[in-house]
């Protein structure tokens, strides 16, 4: 009952390493799913999490209109049935056959929605570049979605081999610091290069800290709900921090309601 579904094949593993993503058709099962659709709709119904920060809205700055990429850090602090599910299971499985006995305890687990029609972009980054410049990343992302997903709404897009990078310069979406998301400053060496990765709902695609990653607007009529997990392995100290100066220039509102949070506590 308890133990994982599935695992990665030589092949899989083979490719992963080789470009710094895989997609894979099942991850959970179908029931799971529609179980996790509930719970997903009522935690944005009810903005669970807004007033502790952990609720945001990822491409605009908050300041009014609907949010067009409304995101949930940390789900599971909410709804704690979230961590006994298969997809846990099964993608902390595959996590250790990647990162080997370095794996860390736990995991981080965050729900972004792609609106129907609305829906933004998610522009191109690394997700290393929100992280601390001190250190040298090693994690792998899974990246579920519970609906069907295509180009149009939104899938993911991956470059291959670009895990072997190091943290690319960045800038908050726009170049509006008050934006949570961040993008690649200039994607034009890369882009061309992309891979889609339309994979059904209960599928999943997995990624490497340093590998660039896309997904485009939701323009099609049927909502995007993605959850991600995040599993990592112990981060090494780099002999020199890199200068990530896009996270020092930040101002959300996001942030203002964490601190406010923290100051009450
Ligand atoms: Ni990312």
């Amino acid at each position: 009952m308890n133990s994982p579904t599935i695992t990665l094949a030589p092949y899989e593993l083979e490719s992963f390493a080789h470009n710094g993503f895989l997609a894979i058709p099942a991850i959970t099962s179908h029931e799971e799913i529609d179980e996790l659709r509930v719970i997903y709709d009522r935690l944005f119904r009810e903005r669970i999490g807004w007033e502790d920060g952990n609720q945001f809205d990822l491409a605009t700055d908050e300041a009014g209109g609907m949010a067009t990429l409304p995101q949930l850090i940390n789900p599971s602090r909410y709804v704690p049935q979230l961590a006994d599910t298969r997809y846990v299971r099964n993608a902390a499985a595959i996590a250790r056959q990647i990162l080997g006995e370095d794996l860390e305890q736990g995991y981080r687990d965050q729900m972004i929605f792609k609106p129907a029609v609305r829906g933004s972009a998610t522009p191109w980054h690394q997700d290393q570049a929100y992280h601390a410049p001190e250190y040298r990343y090693r994690t792998i992302n899974f990246w579920m979605p519970l609906d069907d997903t295509s180009v149009a709404s939104g899938c993911m897009h991956f470059v291959p081999g670009s895990h072997r990078l190091d943290v690319l310069p960045h800038r908050s979406i726009g170049g509006n610091p008050s934006v949570h998301g961040l993008e690649l400053d200039n994607p034009d060496p890369y882009a061309p290069y992309a891979v889609a990765c339309p994979v059904p709902a209960g599928g999943c695609t997995l990624h490497a800290a340093y590998t660039l990653h896309y997904t485009g607007p939701n323009v099609s009529q049927s909502p995007r709900r993605a959850y991600t997990l995040v599993f990592s392995a112990t981060p090494v100290r780099r002999s020199q921090p890199i200068d990530n100066y896009w996270m020092r220039a930040k101002q959300t509102s996001r942030m203002q309601r964490e601190q406010q949070r923290r100051k009450q506590s």
